[in-house]
């Protein structure tokens, strides 16, 4: 259907109308999970064109942790909006991101004084760590692990340790990037072996004086969910102390209370040099931000630093309220209890479905995963059993992510606001279409 038929006939346009239009309009790089175009969205819960209700386990990947639409976000942002939306933050400043600097710095795991810059997305977060990390240092090199992922923009995506899609065609990426093996025990990889990679890499490729940053997800995100062990990120700080490396912790996904702590370094006890924040910050407002420390933070030229909407006065009175909900409603306890209600779900669902389970994660927080294998085997993983939960998910009314290296683990990401009901709807309907799948013999 085209653009004039569909205002022609006078009838108010479906899912299938809008995704043909989609389809039409936006190049095919830019895909979309589900045909479910959505009209409102409350809390835990999305309603599409056609009226047909969802439970969210996406929260539009990590973001709106604190339900869609909550009235102290949307409140603090109307009242914002009344006053002005824009008038550039390096141009004529405003408090509320003084405010929320503030906070953020106060926030930010370990005792050293903190500073903050903002920017829009995730990517720019982990770019200008980069360029923070080069300018303290004076160094070239930067470490990443396989399987991370840092975003889509060129440094991010050379820093990315996944080639499709997020690579193919897109080369040549930035030089001076090293991938070494994220230690995964359920996958073999040890934290030993991870230790004997970088000391090779500093005897084959670069010497770690020429070494300016190592970035880590405390969880890696879409690479898989995989939890970094308190003692590898301890034994990551030890190394970046020895050798003068600025330690980078890429929270956008796992930071903000998902995981149950305001930021999941706080696990580990260490401090990072610098974090990046985004997602779950502004209660799905876009609103990213580097937290450093000062010394390093300060290094920069003034100027340096920036962008036209770094730091919306939307997004920041957004996310002050969001800082506020999360104390208000205790949602690193939630989070906790979120992560316990899913593990007994899935542990249920592992012993109903022998050898399809093959590992469950779920012990930071609500930031939960299962990965799915043909009999009980690492090495066996079933991408297709996953991508088919997704859309069996979808078609029945519930939004549900996979992610992982291998594209066989199913992640939750529900609300930290979600009613304890909901989870057990949703996960009910997990148990069904698992079950019709693997009855169908999928
Ligand atoms: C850990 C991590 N870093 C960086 C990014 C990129 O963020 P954005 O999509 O806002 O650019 C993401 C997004 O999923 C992420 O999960």
């Amino acid at each position: 259907m085209n653009v004039s038929e569909v205002k022609t006939t006078g009838l108010k346009p479906g899912n299938s109308d809008w995704q043909s239009r989609k389809d039409a309009a936006f190049p095919r790089a830019v895909g979309n999970l589900a045909p479910v175009f959505i009209e409102r969205a409350r809390n835990a819960e999305l309603w599409d064109v056609e009226g047909k209700r969802y439970i969210d386990f996406g929260t539009g990947i990590a973001v709106c942790s604190t339900g869609h639409t909550n009235p102290k976000v949307t409140e603090a942002v109307q009242e914002q909006l009344q006053r002005f939306s824009h008038t550039c933050l390096g141009i004529t400043p405003y408090g509320s991101a003084v405010e929320l600097a503030e906070k953020l710095n106060e926030l930010a795991p370990g005792n050293t004084q903190k500073k903050t810059m903002f920017v829009t997305t995730g990517a720019e977060a982990v770019e200008n760590c980069i360029k923070i990390a080069r300018a303290f240092t004076g160094r070239r090199g930067v470490i990443a692990f396989n399987g991370g992922f840092h975003g889509r923009t060129m440094m991010a995506l050379g820093l990315t340790g996944k080639v499709a899609p997020y690579k193919t065609m897109f080369g040549p990426l930035p030089g001076e990037i090293y991938h070494v093996p994220f230690p995964i025990e359920y996958h073999g990889v040890t934290l030993g072996q991870t230790l004997r990679a970088l000391e090779t890499l500093f005897k084959v490729s670069i010497a770690p004086a020429d070494v300016a940053a190592i970035i880590v997800e405390p969880v890696q995100g879409e690479g898989g969910f995989y939890p970094a062990s308190n003692e590898f990120l301890q034994a990551l700080r030890k190394l970046c102390d020895e050798h003068g490396i600025v330690l980078i912790a890429d929270e956008i996904q796992s930071g903000f209370a998902r995981t149950g702590k305001f930021f999941c370094c706080e696990y580990a006890g260490v401090e990072p040099d610098l974090m990046t924040v985004a997602k779950g910050v502004a209660g799905g407002f876009p609103l990213a931000a580097v937290v450093g420390k000062a010394d390093m933070m300060d290094a920069p030229l003034p100027g340096g630093l920036g962008g036209t909407y770094a730091g919306s006065p939307i997004g920041c009175v957004a996310a002050l309220a969001v800082i506020d909900l999360i104390a208000e409603e205790n949602l690193l306890d939630r989070a906790n209890q979120i992560g316990s209600l899913f593990e007994s779900r899935l542990n249920q669902l592992q012993q109903e479905y022998p050898g399809v389970i093959g590992d469950i994660r779920a012990r930071r927080g609500a930031m939960i995963a299962m990965e799915l294998v043909k009999n009980g085997d690492p090495d066996q993983p079933d991408p297709n059993l996953t991508t088919a939960l997704v859309t069996k998910a979808w078609q029945n009314g519930l939004i549900l992510l996979s992610c992982g290296i291998r594209g066989n683990v199913i992640r939750f990401l529900p609300a930290l606001t979600i009613s304890d009901d909901l989870v057990k709807e949703g996960m009910e309907t997990v148990t069904r279409c698992l079950n019709e799948l693997l009855t169908s013999g999928c």
